[in-house]
């Protein structure tokens, strides 16, 4: 009885240690800018005769593949690609020179069996900055009355999503109090001559430069002095 307990034993840690294809090193998360290159490394392990496989993944199309290799050979088609094999260390590496936003994606290495099972997978983030830009279809020459209610509306586009604030030129202080205010929209109820003048709204995202519009108000009207309609109906 003990015979078998041991012979079960033996033949377990045996399969237990049989040396299972693997991924070994594999590049990390990337966060880039448009123009930037980068490396990207799957180094395998005991994969014997079984395809390893870069493929690409678009974030919004994620159920959408895009192989980079097909064994040794690259098979993408834009030159910015290059796949190296290196059987030293049996590596995957893709190289990706001038980046563009359209290479953010997930990026994924497979190793794949004979039944078209993966046996082991790794994939990483690549995330595509690029400089902020704030439209410039808007108006940025506002006539007010005094008394209206002027919104400036700053559309700002980037990735990462730029953070946009307001601040008036010269250092002055917004209409609110406030030496700058967060957000796309700015609010000026009920406008006086004073407001009146240039405001800038900035856009940052962490990618340089930084990009800034300016808008330039003009309050008409006579300060201070309402008028009041008599209602002559009565
Ligand atoms: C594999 O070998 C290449 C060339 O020697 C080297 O540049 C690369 O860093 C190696 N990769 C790993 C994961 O060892």
């Amino acid at each position: 009885m003990l015979v078998y307990v041991y012979l079960l034993l033996c033949t377990i840690t045996f399969i237990l240690t049989q040396e299972k294809p693997s991924i070994l090193y594999f590049s990390k998360d990337q966060v880039k800018t448009v123009g930037d290159s980068m490396d990207l490394e799957c180094s395998v392990n005991n994969v014997g005769n079984l395809l390893v496989r870069w493929s690409r993944h678009n974030f919004d199309k994620y159920y959408f593949t895009i192989p980079l290799n097909y064994r040794h050979t690259k098979v993408m088609v834009d030159p910015r690609f290059s796949f190296t094999y290196i059987q030293q260390n049996n590596t995957y590496w893709i190289h990706v020179s001038d980046i563009q936003e359209s290479d953010a994606g997930l990026y994924k290495c497979q190793i794949i069996n004979d039944y078209d099972v993966t046996v082991d997978q790794a994939e990483l983030k690549v995330l595509v900055r690029k400089h902020e830009f704030i439209d410039y279809k808007l108006a940025t020459s506002i006539d007010a009355r005094v008394g209206d209610n002027v919104k400036l509306d700053c559309e700002a586009i980037g990735d990462p999503v730029p953070s946009v604030y307001w601040i008036r030129a010269n250092n002055a202080i917004l209409p609110d109090g406030n030496a700058e205010h967060i957000g796309n929209f700015l609010y000026i109820p009920s406008i006086r001559n004073k407001d009146g003048g240039l405001y800038q709204c900035c856009a940052e995202n962490g990618v340089t430069p930084r990009a800034r519009r300016t808008f330039k108000i003009d309050v008409w009207g006579e300060p201070s002095v309402k008028i009041i309609r008599r209602n002559t109906a009565n």
